[in-house]
């Protein structure tokens, strides 16, 4: 009888268990992963074992079950396990596991592998949803996720400790569903060297005040992970935000839109796809002054403000293939304000959404928005995660530049 491939197979999974009365469905999912054919080596936890024991999974993953760094008969077991993954698997996570990996921290086999490895992490936390909730747990995960980690949200329903509320485990299949997406992320932008723009400029009035806007930059670092995840060579061009740096990918901080300009310009003509997702300041102050301007009594005062370059138009005039897009952040007359920039910018496809409506507006995790090429409408996307939203932009691209090719 022919032997059918199966969906995993080939692919290598590190599955990290945390100590979470939710240990025993990490059998249920392992088992699943070897079905589909997975090589998977456990890494438990002190704590896991003291939920389950590690020959269950040794038994089922067909490998001996780590679960201390310092063992002699394989002391260099992190670095190879680092080395190996496709992906790293965390579930369940608890609270401290999560705050651990947000500090860095190497104090045991697991997060000495996270920190090793350039594989993708997802990670499914198990904890009660007053915990799960609690402002330094949800400020971890957002430290975490700005770093391209994949973390699932808890559901809402019954918990261990017999509340009703946020915190419940995931399902299997939704569990399953993003473990396979990520094993199988398509690498379709190996050939692409993609620059990205992201965050607002500012523009100096004096030594200690700017001008600037809301723009938090999320939009645009989402799609440089989610591009290098593809498989691009990538460029992120920044203006000043609270982010931490995506790691792995080449990344340029700026503060004006003239300095976003340069920059943007010396990594143009290598750029296969350009994403201009900064909220660039069109003016700035005409003589910034030197030293700190003072007070002057009770009249009114006027700033003198000159254009800045728009970085589109002048890339535009120098294209050689490059795919454009642009974004346009509106209040008012968005498809109208959108195809006239696309047109007088020279893009090959414009996103454009409009910031006045709730979770679309700056700052915020969700976007909602429609993109508009030369011929109208590409796509209407309702509103999603921005990560969510990084994907479907990408995909859209992708399917522009293969007709290109
Ligand atoms: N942009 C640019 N250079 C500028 C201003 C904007 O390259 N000096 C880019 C932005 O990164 C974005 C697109 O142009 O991709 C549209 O930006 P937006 O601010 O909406 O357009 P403006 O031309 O500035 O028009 P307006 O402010 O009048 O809406």
């Amino acid at each position: 009888m022919p032997v059918t491939k199966k969906q995993l197979s080939g692919k290598r999974v590190v599955f990290g268990v945390g100590g979470s009365i939710a240990a025993y469905k990490a059998i249920l999912l392992l088992r699943r992963l070897t079905d589909l054919g997975a090589d998977v080596e456990v890494v438990m936890t002190t704590s896991a074992c003291e939920f389950i024991t590690p020959l269950t999974f040794q038994t089922l993953s067909g490998h001996p079950v780590h679960t201390n760094t310092f063992n002699p008969d394989d002391n260099m077991a992190h670095l190879r396990l680092a080395e190996n993954a496709d992906l790293i698997l965390v579930s369940p996570a608890t609270a401290n596991l999560i705050g651990r990996f947000a500090q860095g921290m190497a104090d045991d086999l697991l997060s000495t592998i996270i920190l090793a490895s350039h594989a993708p992490l997802l990670v499914v936390p198990a904890m009660d949803g007053g915990m799960w909730q609690h402002p330094l747990v949800q400020q971890n995960v957002k430290t975490l996720r700005e770093t391209g980690v994949e973390i699932l949200d808890p559901e809402f329903g019954s918990l261990a400790s017999g509340h009703i509320g946020w915190g419940r485990f995931p399902s299997e299949e939704a569990i399953m569903s993003s473990i396979i997406s990520l094993l199988t992320m398509p690498g379709d932008y190996h050939d692409e060297v993609v620059l990205i723009t992201a965050g607002p400029t500012h523009e100096a009035i004096d030594p200690v005040r700017y001008i600037a806007n809301r723009s938090s930059g999320k939009m645009g670092y989402a799609l440089a992970q989610a591009a290098q995840k593809r498989g691009a060579q990538m460029v992120l061009v920044t203006g000043p935000t609270s982010l931490t740096p995506p790691p792995g990918i080449h990344t340029i901080s700026v503060t004006t839109a003239e300095e976003m300009r340069d920059a943007v310009h010396k990594h143009f003509e290598r750029a296969t796809v350009v994403i201009m997702a900064a909220a660039v300041a069109d003016y700035r102050p005409d003589q910034p002054a030197k030293t700190k301007l003072k007070k002057q009594g009770r009249e009114q005062v006027s700033l003198a403000l000159s254009p800045t370059p728009d970085i589109l138009t002048s890339l535009s005039a120098q294209k050689s293939g490059q795919f454009m897009v642009g974004f346009a952040a509106e209040t008012e007359h968005l498809i109208e304000e959108a195809t006239r920039k696309l047109k007088a910018k020279g893009l090959d496809m414009i996103v454009a959404n409009d910031v006045t409506k709730p979770g679309a507006g700056f700052g915020s995790d969700t976007n909602a928005a429609v993109v508009l090429d030369a011929h109208g409408l590409v796509a209407d996307l309702p509103l999603m995660p921005k990560r969510e939203m990084a994907t479907k932009l990408l995909d859209l691209i992708r399917i522009r530049l293969n007709q290109q090719k």
